[in-house]
């Protein structure tokens, strides 16, 4: 496993759309154990595979919030798709990875179904809900091109020591 380097934007592979994953071979497990190992080192919570270069849909998430009650959860998905999204939202702050050092305000649905594949190739399907329901939309946001300044409000510049201390993905 090794840490793989974080682009930021303006980099392109940041606004492209992922390609599907075919092949489930030891190039998408290295892949996966690369981002699980990125996505500690950075920290974050979640990480999408253009994050570290590679245009492809893969996304890797890791939490945990036992004072409210979240059990620690690790997932990686391949070729992930967002099935039904609740028509009740919620608002929260988020940051990212790829955009240092700004926050803002994103509107996502309270309560999702994720589905696709595992790191093996076989179907999976998670309702999910909360802050996981909302690491899930960004990573996916990610692997279409989109960033979560497209959609946020209340932007604002916080300084990099603040920024560390937040669940950023
Ligand atoms: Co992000």
């Amino acid at each position: 496993m090794a840490v793989r380097e974080i682009v930021v934007v303006p980099h392109p592979v940041l606004r492209a759309v992922a390609k599907p994953v075919k092949d489930f071979g030891l190039e998408l497990q290295r892949l996966i154990d690369d981002m699980i190992e990125t996505m500690r080192a950075a920290p974050g919570v979640g990480l999408a595979a253009p994050q570290v270069n590679v245009s492809k849909r893969v996304i890797v998430v890791e939490y945990e919030d036992p004072e409210a009650g979240i059990p620690h959860v690790l997932y990686a998905v391949v070729n992930p798709k967002i099935v039904r999204f609740s028509k009740e939202t919620e608002w929260g702050v988020e940051g990212c990875l790829s955009v240092p050092g700004v926050i803002g305000e994103v509107e996502r649905a309270s309560e999702i179904v994720v589905r696709g594949y595992d790191r093996h190739g076989k179907p999976f399907n998670l309702r999910t809900d909360g802050w996981v329901a909302r690491i899930f939309q960004h990573e996916i946001d990610h692997l279409n091109g989109v960033l979560f300044t497209d959609k946020a409000v209340n932007i604002q510049r916080v300084s990099p020591e603040l920024a560390a201390e937040m669940d950023r993905v």
